[in-house]
């Protein structure tokens, strides 16, 4: 079980990645002057849905990884340090304000404002789900895939 839920991880960073990407660009695209519709919702609600199942499966592997051990001393590993600390404590931030950028939307009376949050919270979210992927160049035990 280990084994599948890390690969789906690792796998679905791809999608949550491509879908926020899409989200973002759509949003900053049309925030001028563009009409909210049923599609822009279902693209912003899409790329929360996909974080929030990256958090699920992300907080299984919490309790079952080798690489979270609170062990003598794992604060000063770089690679346990990263998985018990650093990367959960990131990625959740991000994921709430992505969450909350997603609420705003829905309470924005105005298109553009809609927009707005979309783009300004995805955004932010995004840079730190970047800043926070244990990419292989980082040397702490990830794959690209
Ligand atoms: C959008 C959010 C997230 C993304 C994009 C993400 C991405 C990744 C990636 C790419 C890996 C490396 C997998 C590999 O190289 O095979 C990883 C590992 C890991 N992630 Fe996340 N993650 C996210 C959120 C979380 C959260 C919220 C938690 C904890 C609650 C978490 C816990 C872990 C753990 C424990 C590992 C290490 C698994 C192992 O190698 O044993 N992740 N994550």
């Amino acid at each position: 079980m280990y084994n599948g839920l890390l690969h789906a991880h690792s796998g679905l960073r791809w999608i949550v990645l491509i879908l926020l990407l899409a989200a973002i660009f759509n949003a900053f695209s049309k925030k001028k002057s563009g009409v909210w519709t049923a599609k822009d919702k279902k693209l912003s609600v899409f790329a929360m849905v996909f974080t929030h199942i990256q958090f699920l499966i992300g907080l299984v592997l919490y309790f079952k990884s080798p690489k979270v051990n609170f062990m003598e001393g794992f604060m000063k590993d770089d690679v346990l340090r990263f998985f018990a600390v650093e990367h959960i404590s990131m990625m959740i931030i991000a994921i709430a304000l992505i969450t909350i950028g997603h609420s705003k939307s829905k309470k924005a009376v105005t298109d553009a404002k809609k927009f707005g949050a979309i783009a300004t919270f995805y955004l932010i979210g995004l840079i730190l789900i970047l800043a926070s992927i244990p990419w292989p160049f980082r040397n702490l035990g990830g794959s690209w895939f």
